[in-house]
């Protein structure tokens, strides 16, 4: 069987607890992505995903553990790699045409500065920015500079696009455009993607598989749900599709009753499950208003 695009084994992240011993926030963290996958991961506030994120872009370090992309592994930061945090990191002396054309030029140092130019604002396009390419980030509201901030990421074209939820800081109904935003950009380049995030809603649009993770300390990636909702999504009309609203209590039924408890196969690989299929059922199957409330108190 050939090598998956990105493998992760056995990763671990040991703390300090402050107290003279050890805080494991998750140990032995195994899973795999093949590319062209978009991924989420969901857990509970601290469990580690933004450590785990951070150690994938090679801006952290895994206690134990590694992390092997397109057969070499990850000891830093790389051009492969591309990072969306979850507070816009723009270059504010700069205008939104050139804090892409900074990033562009660093990745194809070779191209003509017309082609460079040709590539920014297309990216700029695809998330509706094109009548705002000489304003500075200060110009710009919330909603505006995460789009150009996902713009740069996808422009550099990296072989794995790491989001930690970038929508995070943002009100509903920019978040709302902007996930139709990303779909679209996503339908178009099929690139991988790594996203955290805290919103069911959100995972389930993206996603081709959602991580859950337990809760920590000594967390783990429990579970792998399969997404079984056909692209290219919208979010207008997703919950048309039954196997949304089965996949969707699966998520919440883990996030309120399992996630204390859950544990990944033997082996240390995520449980692989598949809710829209309709064999499993959440232990608990929660009503439709117990979902609801669920879903809010995850989101908030
Ligand atoms: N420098 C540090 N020293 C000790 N503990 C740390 C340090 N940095 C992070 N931690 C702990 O590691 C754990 C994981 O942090 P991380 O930011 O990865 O969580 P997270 O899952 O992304 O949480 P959130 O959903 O709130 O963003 C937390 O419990 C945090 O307290
Ligand atoms: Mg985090």
């Amino acid at each position: 069987m050939s090598k998956p695009f990105l493998q992760v084994d056995g990763l671990s992240k040991v703390y300090p607890d402050g107290q003279g011993g050890d805080l494991t926030v998750f140990e032995d963290v195994r899973f795999a992505l093949e590319k062209g996958e978009f991924v989420c991961i969901i857990g509970h506030s601290g469990c580690g995903k933004s450590t785990i994120l951070n150690v994938l872009a090679g801006l952290d370090e895994a206690s134990s553990g590694n992390v092997v992309m397109s057969g070499k592994e990850v000891k830093g930061p790389g051009l492969e790699r591309g990072v969306v945090f979850q507070n816009y990191s723009l270059l504010p002396w700069k205008t939104t045409l050139n804090n892409i054309v900074f990033a562009v030029r660093a990745r194809w140092p070779k191209w003509s500065k017309e082609q460079v130019r040709e590539h920014s604002e297309r990216y700029l396009k695809m998330v509706g920015l094109d009548h705002a390419l000489n304003r500075k980030p200060s110009q710009l509201s919330g909603g505006m500079r995460q789009r150009v901030s996902i713009a740069r990421a996808f422009a550099t074209q990296p072989e794995l696009l790491l989001l930690d939820e970038p929508f995070g800081a943002l009100d509903a109904l920019t978040r709302g455009v902007i996930q139709d935003e990303l779909v679209k950009i996503w339908e178009e380049t099929r690139q991988t993607v790594f996203m955290i995030t805290h919103d069911v809603d959100e995972a389930i649009l993206l996603s081709d598989r959602i991580f859950l993770m337990s809760n920590g300390p000594n967390a783990r990636i429990a579970e792998s749900v399969k997404v079984d909702i056909p692209h290219p999504r919208a979010r207008a009309t997703i919950f048309q599709n039954p196997a949304y609203h089965r996949t969707r209590d699966y998520l919440v039924d883990f996030l309120v009753n399992r996630s204390g408890s859950a544990l990944p196969e033997k082996d240390g690989s995520p449980k692989f499950v598949e809710p829209a299929s309709g064999d499993v059922t959440p232990a608990s199957g929660p009503s439709e208003s117990k979902a609801e409330s669920a879903a809010r108190a995850v989101n908030a």
